[in-house]
């Protein structure tokens, strides 16, 4: 048996202003697109903007159906539209803003499981690290450097190809 151990490491703001500047732009378009979302039956709000290295901001948020498994995360539609309109792009950054409609939210979201298996592919074929900031409409941010500190020990492409 040999005994194994990961480290992740994450960076955290206690205010927007503190973030590098390219990301405070993002966040503040993540916490907007936020107040647009569809989620009458969780109440629960999420925005989310995707950075690509030509400069574009793709905003989205959660869209929900009365048929409940029909819906789709913010960052998943924020993620598939930007690379189904600008394919050949990097993606950058991804902010993600929870902003719930009962209450105020007083830290950070994360983005669920299924999300991050959808980031760490786009990262893997990219080979280029992409940033999550996590954030609520107010309060600290949390930063991450790459979806491997999200999300180890996570799925590939190349675990498909059964010749390796
Ligand atoms: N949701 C997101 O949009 N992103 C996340 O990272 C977590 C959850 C949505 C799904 C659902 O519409 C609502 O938030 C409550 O789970």
């Amino acid at each position: 048996m040999r005994q194994g151990k990961i480290e992740l490491s994450y960076e955290e703001y206690q205010s927007l202003e503190e973030l590098p500047e390219t990301l405070q732009e993002l966040v503040n378009q993540s916490r907007k697109a936020s107040f647009q979302a569809y989620s009458p039956y969780s109440r629960f709000r999420v925005g989310a903007a995707v950075l690509l290295s030509n400069g574009e901001i793709v905003k989205s948020n959660n869209q929900e159906n009365c048929s409940y498994p029909e819906g789709l995360c913010a960052e998943r539609i924020a993620l598939f539209y930007a690379k189904s309109a600008f394919p050949k792009e990097t993606i950058e950054a991804i902010a993600i803003c929870g902003n719930p409609v009962e209450f105020e939210l007083t830290h950070p979201i994360s983005p669920c499981g299924a999300c991050r298996q959808v980031m760490s592919e786009y990262e893997m074929l990219q080979k280029k690290p992409i940033m999550v900031v996590m954030c609520a409409v107010n309060g600290n941010i949390l930063l991450i450097r790459g979806i491997n500190q999200l999300l180890p020990f996570s799925f590939s492409p190349d675990d498909l190809n059964h010749q390796q």
